[in-house]
C-alpha cells in the first residue's frame, strides 16, 4: 500500500520518499513531512512553542501555542489568521474574504484520479493510488477536496485541488493553488527558468530571502519568461549529493510560483495558477479543478530530481502512438525560406533531403490564405494557390514519391485582422469593447473559451489534416495575451475568460489528437514560450526555441533538462552565420546539440558544400543508430554551460550496456591541458571500449576520460562508448 490512513494521519509512500500529513485536534490540516522514506510518523518536529502575539482559531481558546500561522499547513486558506501566502482565497457573496478549512473525511482509491478538461499524470497500469481528504468551511458551505496521487516505481506525488460550492451563495475564487509545501526547516535556495524569446528557461540559483518570491506568468501562456517549474535545494545540493524539492504546474496558461521564507524561517512554496489574471464564480452547486502539480523529492541531488521528472513526463504524461516510438528526422523549411517559397522550392529543399537520410518535410508557416508576411492571412486555413500551384496534395505527393512523409505548420488559435476570418467573425478575437486591442506580431487572439471558436477551429483543422497525406503539424502560438475578456461570458464572469482559454485549447487538443492519432503534433510557441507538462500530454515534442544558435542551445537546453526529458525538446540543425545571433560554430557541433532532442534540420541544403553534405548523411546515420538510447536512456548534465568552458551531456542505456557523451568544447586554449570528465551512471564493475580501448565503469566514473584536444572554437564532442 503506497497510501495509508492510521488515525488521524495520512501516509503516502514513493519508492524513495515519503509524505504525511495530520488532522491535528482541531481538525486542521497540517503537513507533517516531506522528504526521505521513514517509518516514523514525523510529527514531532512540530514545534508548539508560544505564539501568542500569533492569529489562533477560536476554538483553541487560551491555547498560546497554538497558531495557524506558524505550524505548517496542508492547503492554507486566505484571511483565517494564517499571514503568509495562501493556497485558496475566496470572496463571498457578503464581501467578506475568510475561509476556515477544517476536515471533514477521506478515503483511498485505487487507481489515478483524473482532472475533467486538464491534463494530468495518468497510470496505465492502474497500479496508482488516490487519497482523498476533504475539508469544509462550514459558514459557507465551500469544500475543498484534496487529491493526492502515488504512482508505482515513480519518485512523485501529484497533487490537485477541487473546489465545490456547497453553499446557498455564489462565492469568488481569487486564488485557488494546485499545491502548497511548508518546510518548516532548514536553510533553502531556489532555482528558476527565467529567459525571453529566443533565450529560454536559463536556470538561475540563488538564496531564498525572507519575504515571498515570485515566478510567475500572466500571458496567457506558460511563457518564454518563466516556466511553471521550480527547485528548492539544500544551499550544498549538487547534481549528486543534497536535498532538492522540485514541483511543476501540468498548466500551460499564466501561472504563478510563490515561496515565502516567514518570520521563524519557514519556507512555503506555493503553486497554481495565476492570480493576476484568474477570478473564478462559483456559483451553488458548482465544481471548479485546479491544475495539477507534480512534486517530487530527492536526496541524491538535482540530477535524481531530474530523472524523476523525466520518468514521469515520457511515461505519464505523454501520450499516443508517438510516445515511444522513435521520431521521424525532419527538415523545416522556416530558416530556409521564411515567407518566400512555392511548390518548386520546397520540392527542391525536400528532395535534397530525402536523398541524404531526412525522413520528414515540413513546411513552415506562409501556405495559407493571404500569408505572405507575418501581417496577414492567419484564420485562413486554405491553401494559397498562388504558392502552391497544385495545391496540398499536388506537394505532399511528390514528397511521398520521395520515400518522405509530409508535415504542415498551423497556429490554430490566432487570427491577423487582414483575414477573411476576422472579417467574417471579428467578435471571435479577445478585445474588450470600445477598446482598441493590443496587437502583437501583428495578430490578435481568437477566443478559445468560445465553443463556437473551438468547434469552427475543430472543423478547420480537420479538413485540412483529411486533404492530404499529413503526417505532422507544429502547432504554433506566437504571442501573449493581453486584453482578456470574452463576448459571451457575463461582466461577472470575466475573470474567467484566461482559464476557459486553456482549457478550450485543451478541448481542441483532445478532440484533434483523438480524430487523428496518427499524426505527431509538435507543440510550438515563438520556440518555447509554452514548454509545459500540459502541452506534453498532446504534443510529445516542443520546439524548443526560436534561436538554432548551437551554442545557445546548449544553454537553453541544459535549462530545460531540469524537469523536462530529451525525447520532448524539438532541436535543429541551421546554418551559419546563424540568424539569431550571426555566430559561427562547426556543423558537428549544430548537429550534436540538435541531437539532444528530436532531431531536424531547418535549412536548404542543396546551398551547402559536398563536405557539409557528407556530414550531414553522416549525422543522420548516426542519429538514427542513437536514437533508442538519446529517447530512452538515462541522461546526466556533465557539465553546467553557464560556468564552464564545455557543455557536455551523456545518455547511458538502461542496462548501462551502451553510453553517449554529446557537447562542445566553447573556448579553445593554446598548449593547455586537456579537460577531463567524469562519467557517471556506469555500471563500476563492466569494462567500456571506446574506440578500441578499455577502460573499468569505476575508473571512468572517478578518474574520468580526457576530452580531446579543441581545434578551434565550439569544438565538438562525440563519445561513443559500450560494454566490452
Ligand atoms: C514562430 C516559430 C518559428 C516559425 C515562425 C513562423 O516564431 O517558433 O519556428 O514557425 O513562427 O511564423
Amino acid at each position: 500500500m503506497a497510501i495509508r490512513i492510521n488515525d488521524n494521519n495520512f501516509y503516502l509512500e514513493t519508492e524513495n520518499t515519503a509524505y504525511q500529513i495530520q488532522v491535528d485536534r482541531y481538525d486542521v490540516l497540517q503537513h507533517i513531512w516531506y522528504g526521505e522514506k521513514t517509518n516514523q510518523n514525523m510529527d514531532y518536529l512540530l514545534d508548539y512553542h508560544d505564539t501568542g502575539f500569533s492569529g489562533c482559531i477560536y476554538d483553541a481558546g487560551n491555547e498560546r501555542s497554538y497558531s495557524v500561522d506558524t505550524l505548517p499547513q496542508e492547503y492554507p486558506a486566505s484571511g483565517n489568521g494564517d499571514f503568509r501566502i495562501g493556497a485558496l482565497s475566496v470572496r463571498h457573496a457578503d464581501g467578506s474574504r475568510a475561509l476556515d478549512l477544517r476536515y471533514k473525511s477521506s478515503r483511498v482509491l485505487e487507481g489515478k484520479y483524473a482532472i475533467p478538461g486538464l491534463p494530468a499524470v495518468y497510470d496505465e497500469n492502474g497500479n496508482a493510488e488516490t487519497l482523498e481528504i476533504v475539508m469544509c468551511d462550514k459558514v459557507s458551505g465551500i469544500e475543498v477536496v484534496l487529491q493526492y496521487a502515488v504512482i508505482p516505481d515513480c519518485d512523485v506525488i501529484t497533487r490537485c485541488a477541487v473546489i465545490k460550492n456547497n453553499g446557498t451563495k455564489p462565492a469568488e475564487l481569487l486564488n485557488a493553488g494546485s499545491l502548497c509545501l511548508d518546510i518548516p526547516n532548514g536553510e533553502w535556495e531556489w532555482i528558476h527558468f527565467h529567459g525571453r524569446h529566443t533565450l529560454e528557461r536559463c536556470a538561475e540559483r540563488k538564496p531564498l530571502l525572507h519575504g515571498i518570491q515570485t515566478s510567475s506568468s500572466s500571458r496567457g501562456t506558460s511563457s518564454h519568461q518563466q516556466n511553471p517549474s521550480v527547485i528548492l535545494c539544500s544551499p550544498e545540493c549538487t547534481e549528486t549529493s543534497g536535498k532538492c524539492v522540485g514541483a511543476a504546474l501540468v498548466y500551460s496558461g499564466g501561472f504563478e510560483t510563490n515561496i515565502e521564507v516567514d518570520q521563524l524561517n519557514q519556507t512555503r512554496l506555493i503553486m497554481g495558477i495565476d492570480t493576476n489574471t484568474f477570478c473564478w464564480r462559483l456559483a451553488p452547486g458548482e465544481v471548479f479543478y485546479t491544475p495539477e502539480a507534480i512534486l517530487s523529492y530527492s536526496s541524491g541531488g538535482l540530477e535524481k530530481l531530474s530523472h524523476n521528472f523525466h520518468h514521469i513526463i515520457r511515461n505519464n504524461i505523454c501520450r499516443g502512438k508517438f510516445k515511444a516510438s522513435k521520431r521521424p528526422v525532419l527538415i523545416n523549411n522556416w530558416e530556409a525560406t521564411y515567407f518566400d517559397f512555392d511548390e518548386n522550392s520546397l520540392f527542391n529543399i525536400a528532395e535534397k533531403a530525402a536523398q541524404l537520410g531526412v525522413e520528414l518535410f515540413v513546411m513552415d508557416d506562409g501556405w495559407f490564405g493571404n500569408r505572405n508576411s507575418d501581417c496577414s492571412g492567419l484564420g485562413d486555413w486554405s491553401v494559397n494557390t498562388e504558392k502552391l500551384k497544385n495545391g496540398l496534395v499536388g506537394l505532399t505527393s511528390k514528397i511521398k514519391q520521395l520515400g518522405m512523409d509530409f508535415g504542415i505548420w498551423m497556429e490554430p488559435e490566432m487570427v491577423s485582422e487582414d483575414s477573411n476570418l476576422y472579417r467574417t467573425h471579428p467578435d471571435w478575437a479577445i478585445k474588450i469593447p470600445n477598446r482598441d486591442p493590443i496587437r502583437s506580431r501583428y495578430q490578435l487572439v481568437l477566443d478559445m473559451s468560445r465553443k463556437d471558436v473551438v468547434d469552427y477551429l475543430f472543423d478547420a483543422i480537420s479538413k485540412i489534416l483529411s486533404s492530404a497525406d499529413i503526417s505532422y503539424i507544429k502547432w504554433d502560438m506566437n504571442r501573449s495575451i493581453t486584453n482578456w475578456y470574452s463576448a459571451e461570458l457575463s461582466h461577472e464572469r470575466q475573470g474567467e475568460a484566461a482559464h476557459r482559454y486553456v482549457l478550450g485549447l485543451y478541448d481542441l487538443l483532445e478532440r484533434i489528437t483523438s480524430a487523428f492519432p496518427d499524426i505527431l503534433i509538435e507543440g510550438c510557441s515563438g520556440g518555447g514560450g509554452r514548454f509545459d507538462a500540459g502541452m506534453l500530454y498532446y504534443c510529445p515534442q516542443i520546439w524548443c526555441s526560436d534561436n538554432t544558435d548551437a551554442y545557445d542551445r546548449t544553454k537553453i537546453q541544459y535549462g530545460t533538462s531540469f524537469f523536462y526529458p530529451v525525447s520532448a525538446v524539438g532541436s535543429h540543425v541551421s546554418v551559419v552565420p546563424n540568424h539569431q545571433t550571426g555566430r559561427i560554430t562547426p556543423i558537428e557541433s549544430r548537429a550534436v546539440t540538435a541531437m539532444a532532442g528530436s532531431f531536424g534540420y531547418e535549412l536548404d541544403l542543396n546551398q551547402i558544400d559536398d563536405k557539409e553534405k557528407h556530414a550531414v548523411r553522416n549525422q543522420i546515420e548516426r542519429y538514427k543508430q542513437y536514437q533508442k538510447l538519446i529517447y530512452n536512456g538515462t541522461y546526466y548534465r556533465l557539465s553546467n554551460p553557464f560556468e564552464d568552458n564545455y557543455a557536455l551531456w551523456e545518455f547511458v542505456s538502461e542496462d548501462k550496456s551502451e553510453v553517449l557523451v554529446h557537447g562542445m568544447i566553447f573556448r579553445t586554449d593554446s598548449n593547455a591541458n586537456r579537460s577531463c570528465i567524469q562519467l557517471r551512471g556506469l555500471d563500476r564493475n563492466k569494462y567500456y571500449n571506446m574506440d578500441g580501448k578499455i577502460y573499468g565503469g569505476a575508473a571512468l566514473e572517478d578518474g574520468g576520460i580526457l576530452l580531446p584536444q579543441p581545434a578551434g572554437d565550439y569544438y565538438p564532442i562525440e563519445l561513443y562508448i559500450r560494454e566490452n
